[in-house]
C-alpha cells in the first residue's frame, strides 16, 4: 500500500501540475498575444506610426488597457517607448518564446509592423507574475489534497489491515494452544467477517472430530493396555496353577504311598502303647514315635488334600462374617498373650460363592504364618473383610493382617511355590499358601500379598463381582480349570 502511493503519487502530482500548468501558461499566451495583434493591427491599420505623439499615446493605452508592463515602438531612427511600464525594465534581444523566459518575471513580446512600406517593431511586455503566483497556489492546492489523501487511504489501510487480521491472529493463536493441549478450546474469533468466521467453524468442526479422533484413540489404547495388563495377570496366576497342579499330581501320588506305609506304623505304635506301661520310657519313646507318625501324616493329609481339592470343590453361598468368626473361635484359644487378635468387618458384605470347609482351611493357613510371624515379637493379628463397590459388581475380600517380621520381594515371588518355606526343617512345610491359592483359585478368587522386611504383611483374597453374583455362572467358570490336571 505504502509503495503503490510512493509511486503514484508523485506520478499524479506531476501529471496533474504539469496539466494545470500547461493550460494556464497557453490560456495566458493566447491572451496577451491576442492582445498584442490587436495594438499591432491598430498600428498598421491607423495612422498612429505618423506622428510620435499618437504613437505614444497608443502605447499608453495598449498598457492601460491590458495587463502590459512595458511598451516600445522600434523605429529606425526615433524609438518610442511609453512611461506608464514598469520602471527599470529592459527589453531582452530576442522575445520570449515560452513563459518565464530570462527570468525577469515579463512575457515580452515582439511583433513586426508594416505600415505603408514604413518598417517598425513594436516591443511588448506582460507581467508573469500574477500567473506564477496562481500556479504556485494550484500546485500547493495539489499537494495538499494528495497529501489529505495519502494519510487517509494509510488510515484507512491500517483500520481494515487491523480488522482483517485480528481475528486471523485469534484464531491462530487458538489453534497454537488447541495443537499443544488444550483440546476443549472452541476455535473460532469474534468477528463479522463472513469468510473468517466460516474458517473457524471448518477449523473447529475439524478440531471436533481430530479430538473425536485421539479420545478415540487414547480409549482404546487403554482399553488393549487393561486387557493386556489383566492377560499378563491371568498368564502368572495359569503357569503357578500349572506348576501346582503338576506337583500336586506328583506329590499326591508320593503322599498317597507314604499314607499307606503309615497306617501301619501307627497302629502298631498304637497296640504297642497299650501295653507298655505307663510313664516308663518305652511308653515315653514309643509316645515320640507316635507323634512323629501323626505329624507325618498330618503332613501327608495336606499334601493329598492340596493335589485333590480341586476336582471336589462344591460352591456355595458362604458369608464370609460366619467364615472369619469360624476361625475367631478356633484362633483366639490358640493365641498367646503376646498376639492381639481384632476383627474389622464392613457393613452388607455381599456373600461369596465357595466351599465352606475349604475357606476355613485357607483362612487358618493364612492366619498361622501371621501368628508365625509375631510368634517371638507379638503384635497385632487382624482378620478381617471388605467391599469394594464398583460398576461390574462388587469385589469382596477377606484379609489377613499381621505386624510381624514381613519378607523382602524375593521371598514374596516364592511363597505360593509348594513346599517353598523359610523356616527350619522339620517346622514348616511349604504347603500353606500353595494350598491357600490352590482353594482361592478353585473359588474364583485370588491372593494378593503386600508386606515389606519389619513392615508385616497382608494377605487379601480377592473375590471376583462376578463370584458374588449369579452363582451358576460362577461354577462354570471354576470348574473346567478345576478338572484340567
Ligand atoms: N505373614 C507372613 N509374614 C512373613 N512371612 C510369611 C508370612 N506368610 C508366609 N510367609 C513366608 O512364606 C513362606 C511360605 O509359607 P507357607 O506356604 O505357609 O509355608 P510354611 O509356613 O510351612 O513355611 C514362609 O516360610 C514365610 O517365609
Ligand atoms: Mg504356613
Amino acid at each position: 500500500m505504502l509503495a503503490a502511493h510512493g509511486i503514484l503519487l508523485p506520478l499524479v502530482f506531476f501529471g496533474l501540475m504539469h496539466v494545470v500548468e500547461r493550460s494556464q501558461i497557453e490560456q495566458f499566451m493566447e491572451q496577451v498575444r491576442g492582445f498584442a495583434r490587436v495594438v499591432a493591427d491598430e498600428f498598421e491599420l491607423g495612422n498612429a506610426l505618423d506622428s510620435p505623439e499618437r504613437s505614444q499615446a497608443l502605447l499608453d493605452s495598449a498598457i492601460l488597457r491590458g495587463d502590459g508592463v512595458y511598451a516600445e515602438l522600434l523605429n529606425p531612427g526615433h524609438d518610442i517607448k511609453s512611461t506608464l511600464g514598469l520602471a527599470g525594465l529592459k527589453r531582452p534581444l530576442h522575445q520570449d518564446l515560452d513563459f518565464g523566459q530570462d527570468g525577469d518575471e515579463t512575457y515580452f513580446i515582439m511583433l513586426p509592423l508594416d505600415h505603408a512600406g514604413h518598417q517598425a517593431e513594436l516591443w511588448l511586455g506582460f507581467d508573469e507574475r500574477t500567473l506564477t503566483a496562481q500556479i504556485a497556489e494550484a500546485r500547493s492546492r495539489i499537494l495538499a489534497t494528495l497529501g489529505a489523501y495519502f494519510l487517509l487511504t494509510m488510515a484507512l489501510a491500517v483500520l481494515v489491515g487491523r480488522w482483517l487480521s485480528r481475528p486471523l491472529i485469534e484464531l491462530q493463536q487458538r489453534s497454537r494452544r488447541v495443537a499443544s493441549g488444550d483440546y476443549a478450546l472452541r476455535l473460532d474469533a469474534a468477528t463479522s467477517l463472513r469468510e473468517v468466521v466460516e474458517l473457524g467453524l471448518d477449523l473447529d468442526r475439524m478440531r471436533g472430530e481430530l479430538v473425536g479422533v485421539s479420545e478415540r484413540l487414547r480409549r482404546e489404547i487403554a482399553a488393549k493396555e487393561a486387557i493386556e495388563s489383566e492377560r499378563r495377570v491371568l498368564e502368572v496366576q495359569l503357569r503357578r496353577r500349572h506348576r501346582l497342579e503338576t506337583v500336586g499330581t506328583l506329590a499326591g501320588g508320593v503322599a498317597h504311598e507314604f499314607n499307606n506305609a503309615l497306617v501301619p506304623i501307627i497302629l502298631y505304635t498304637e497296640s504297642l502303647l497299650m501295653d507298655a506301661a505307663p510313664k516308663s520310657s518305652e511308653s515315653e519313646q514309643l509316645e515320640g514315635v507316635l507323634s512323629a507318625a501323626k505329624r507325618a501324616r498330618d503332613i501327608v493329609r495336606k499334601v493329598l488334600a492340596f493335589s485333590r481339592e480341586f476336582d471336589t470343590v462344591r460352591l456355595e453361598r458362604v458369608s464370609l462374617q460366619s467364615a472369619v468368626d469360624e476361625a475367631l473361635k478356633l484362633f483366639t484359644a490358640l493365641m498367646p498373650a503376646s498376639i492381639d487378635v481384632r476383627r474389622e468387618l464392613a457393613d452388607d458384605v455381599p456373600m461369596v460363592l465357595a466351599d465352606e470347609s475349604l475357606l476355613t482351611q485357607l483362612v487358618m493357613n493364612l492366619c498361622t504364618n501371621a501368628y508365625q510371624a509375631m510368634q517371638v515379637t507379638g503384635g497385632v493379628l487382624t482378620l478381617g473383610v471388605g467391599v469394594e463397590r464398583g460398576a461390574a459388581g462388587s469385589v469382596v475380600e477377606l484379609y489377613v493382617r499381621d505386624t510381624g517380621h514381613g519378607m523382602d520381594t524375593a521371598t514374596m515371588e516364592r511363597i505360593f511355590e509348594p513346599f517353598f518355606t523359610t523356616r527350619e526343617v522339620g517346622s514348616g512345610t511349604g504347603l500353606g499358601l500353595a494350598v491357600a491359592d490352590g482353594i482361592a483359585t478353585s473359588f474364583g478368587a485370588s491372593i494378593i500379598v503386600d508386606s515389606s522386611p519389619g513392615q508385616g504383611a497382608t494377605f487379601r483374597v480377592r473375590f471376583p463381582p462376578a463370584a458374588t453374583a449369579d452363582p451358576k455362572v460362577t461354577v462354570a467358570k471354576v470348574h473346567p480349570a478345576g478338572n484340567a490336571a
